[in-house]
């Protein structure tokens, strides 16, 4: 017999999680065949409230896990355990993981335990190198091993599951990150005068957080960064800081009080997709935007050694650089004086989705339980 409403709880935590999650809870509330709690672990706080807010969500459960510096142990454990009480509590017919967090790793392995079914929106991306990303590479299998749906963004993320044995709930709908950009394009604006930027610039736009780069590579990243624009003076770089203080550390040192460059705090996702959308090239060790730049035509330098999104590799618009100074100088150098070249690059191409990811999952959830429910 079927059940009345089939009760869905998405899980996430952080700001790139919440920016492609957001659209997938709004176009699953809309449907009256589900019942669809959010729960926020809050690994992150304020990035992820300002996701929150945008997508004028408010979540059903707040764990409010977020501290100070957290490490992977107690962070971890605090997920593991806090979702449990919710499971235990609410029984969902479905949780919904996203990515590679350890809100998604730990969460995952909680439902697991707890005997709920699982699915995981971004399913299927791999390096096969254990320690880049770290410890996402890792999260990410462990989500894909305990799934039952599995929403994979391409060809290859399909691939990567089927090579690895994992045949059964493995479906394409391409990334929701291109439903959330396509929705703040369409109904979001806002200037960036805050910022003081000078128009008559080229704007290099730098993010970069993460754990592998911590140390000696960002600080070879913001070497190279302020080389650069001490050696073009028609440039100016602009750093949109994550708030974790392994980055600030490092990047505050090097490049506070340097000319025609501007950190400034993480910037709410509409300012920030406009900013990528002015920049004239981006250098980021961001998953997100590496998603995102190209669809909006902007050059991307990737800031690690391998990519576990190598679709927009081969469509030409990114390009790896690792965290070698030298490296990063040289390609951004030929990015400014060769136009060729820069023309080659910023091609707007969108590898990563049509903007429907969130309507082809809701299909295939609806498809999957009218079956089991039969
Ligand atoms: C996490 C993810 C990473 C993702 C990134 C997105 C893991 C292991 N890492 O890394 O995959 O790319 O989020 O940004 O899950 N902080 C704040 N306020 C915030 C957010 C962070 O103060 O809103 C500070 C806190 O001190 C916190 C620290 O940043 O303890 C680290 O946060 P954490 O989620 O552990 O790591 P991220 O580097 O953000
Ligand atoms: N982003 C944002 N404000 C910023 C920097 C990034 O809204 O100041 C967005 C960006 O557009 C992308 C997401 O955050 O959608 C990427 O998050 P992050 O780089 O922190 O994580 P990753 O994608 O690497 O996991």
């Amino acid at each position: 017999m079927k059940k009345e409403k089939i009760k869905i709880a998405l899980v996430f935590g952080t700001r790139p999680e919440a920016i492609k999650m957001c659209p997938l809870v709004k176009k699953l509330k809309e449907n009256i065949s589900f019942n669809v709690i959010t729960i926020v672990t809050a690994q992150h706080r304020q990035m992820l409230d300002s996701v929150l807010e945008l997508f004028e969500i408010k979540p059903d459960y707040d764990l409010n896990l977020m501290k100070p510096n957290q490490d992977l142990w107690n962070l971890s454990s605090d997920i593991l355990l806090s979702l449990k009480d919710v499971f235990d509590k609410e029984k969902p017919d479905l949780v919904l993981f996203h990515g590679d967090t350890t809100t998604a790793g730990m969460g995952a392995l909680s439902a697991f335990y707890s005997r709920v079914k699982i699915a995981h929106v971004e399913a299927g991306l791999r390096t096969f190198d254990k320690n880049y990303p770290f410890p996402e590479e890792i999260n990410r299998v462990i989500v894909d091993s305990v799934c039952d749906l599995m929403f994979c963004p391409t060809d290859k993320s399909v691939l990567n599951l089927h090579n690895s044995g994992i045949k059964k709930g493995v479906y394409k709908t391409g990334n929701t990150v291109i439903d959330a950009l396509l929705y703040v394009v369409k109904n979001k604006n806002t200037n960036l005068d805050f910022i003081g930027l000078n128009k008559n610039l080229k704007t290099i736009l730098l993010t970069s957080h993460r754990r592998e780069n911590f140390g000696k590579p960002l600080e070879n990243i913001c070497l190279a960064a302020r080389e650069l624009v001490e050696n073009n003076k028609d440039i100016q770089l602009v750093y949109p800081m994550h708030l974790n203080p392994n980055v600030r550390n490092t990047v505050i040192p090097i490049l506070k009080d340097i000319e025609r460059v501007k950190l400034i705090e993480p910037l709410d996702y509409v300012p920030f997709c406009n900013l990528m959308k002015q920049s004239h090239i981006i250098l980021t060790d961001s998953g997100g935007v590496q998603e995102e730049a190209p669809s909006l035509g902007v050059p991307v330098l990737v800031l690690r050694d391998e990519t576990e999104r190598p679709e927009a590799l081969e469509y030409g618009c990114v390009k790896l650089v690792g965290a070698n100074k030298e490296k990063i100088i040289k390609e951004v150098q030929n990015l400014l004086c060769n136009k060729e070249e820069y023309q080659k690059m910023s091609k707007a191409v969108n590898p990563y989705g049509d903007g429907h990811a969130c309507e082809y999952i809701e299909k295939i959830i609806l498809q999957y339980f009218d079956e089991i429910q039969e």
